[in-house]
């Protein structure tokens, strides 16, 4: 996802000197077909908040958040929630969301800067889930009401293992998996507990939740008050330069990105 600033249209939809966002090639200058102009959203920026928010804490990322927490969660004041990659772009969104609604957050990370990051923004039980047990956590810390899974694979069967009765599982992302040859995570093995314990999961993609009538309305009359009093925060980690993109992908998939990766091409 992208945000640009059109420099030329030849559609009404699309006006020049106006921002947009969507999906965009890796080019300085793209130039895109008219098939796709009713693919870009145009942006309103009243608030004179950097562009790249709108990549993240108020883009895809924030939307991905807030969105899928506000039609699947059902949170309950008092209730568990366990996020996991809660020091990235989607996970650190979501930590804040869960505190907002008044749940207990317990939060997985894989380093320990994260996790000084993620309690900062107030959640309550925070781990390295790379020096610490997660078995032992969620034995201690749950039963978990409302999961958001960003990984998949043995954190999701563990998950499944402590899940409340009743508990909805949002799955969000399998990035466990995301290196492995075939792109798969590892199979949970305790999926029969989706049975025994009426735990309903909802897997889904940013387009199918813009399909839900009002929902991104919605997300729009909510998430950028928020953003401006400082309830919900977006950290950044930018890369300068096309050439850059690469690298913070890599970044991305080894886990060594602090929030939310953008590549800056021009700062207008
Ligand atoms: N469904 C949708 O529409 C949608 C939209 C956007 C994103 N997502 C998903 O949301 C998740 C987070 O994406 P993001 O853009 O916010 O990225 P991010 O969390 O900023 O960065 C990815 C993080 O994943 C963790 N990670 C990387 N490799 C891993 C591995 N092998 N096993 C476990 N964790 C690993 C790392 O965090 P740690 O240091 O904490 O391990 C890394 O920082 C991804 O799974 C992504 O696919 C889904």
């Amino acid at each position: 996802m992208g945000v640009a600033l059109v420099l030329r249209s030849e559609v009404p939809s699309v006006v020049a000197g106006s921002h947009v966002t969507g999906f965009m090639p890796f080019q300085e200058y793209p130039l895109l077909p008219k098939e796709m102009a009713g693919m870009l959203m145009p942006l309103n920026n009243p608030r004179g908040l950097p562009w790249s928010t709108f990549v993240g804490v108020l883009g895809g990322t924030g939307q991905t958040a807030w969105m899928a927490w506000e039609e699947f969660a059902k949170a309950k004041k008092g209730q568990t929630a366990f996020v996991t990659t809660a020091g990235g772009a989607v996970g650190s969104i979501v930590v804040q969301i869960a505190k907002l609604a008044g749940m207990k957050v317990i939060a997985s990370t894989g380093s320990d800067d994260k996790v000084a990051y993620v309690k900062e923004l107030g959640a309550d039980v925070v781990f390295n889930y790379k020096t610490i047990d997660t078995k032992a956590v969620l034995e201690k810390e749950g039963p978990i009401d409302v999961f958001w899974d960003n990984v998949g694979g043995t954190t999701l069967d563990l998950a499944l293992d402590n899940a409340n009765t009743g508990a909805r599982f949002i799955e969000c992302g399998m990035i466990s998996g995301y290196n492995s040859p075939d792109l798969k995570p590892a199979a949970p093995k305790n999926i029969m507990k989706v049975i025994e314990k009426c735990i309903s999961m909802h897997g889904f993609i940013l387009p199918f939740l813009f399909a839900k009538e009002g929902l991104l309305g919605k997300f729009w009359s909510v998430m950028p008050g928020l953003v401006e009093e400082g309830k919900v925060k977006g950290r950044e980690q930018v890369w300068r330069g096309l050439e850059k993109w690469g690298e913070a992908m890599h970044a991305v998939l080894t886990g060594a990105n602090t929030g939310k990766a953008v590549v800056v091409v021009a700062d207008e």
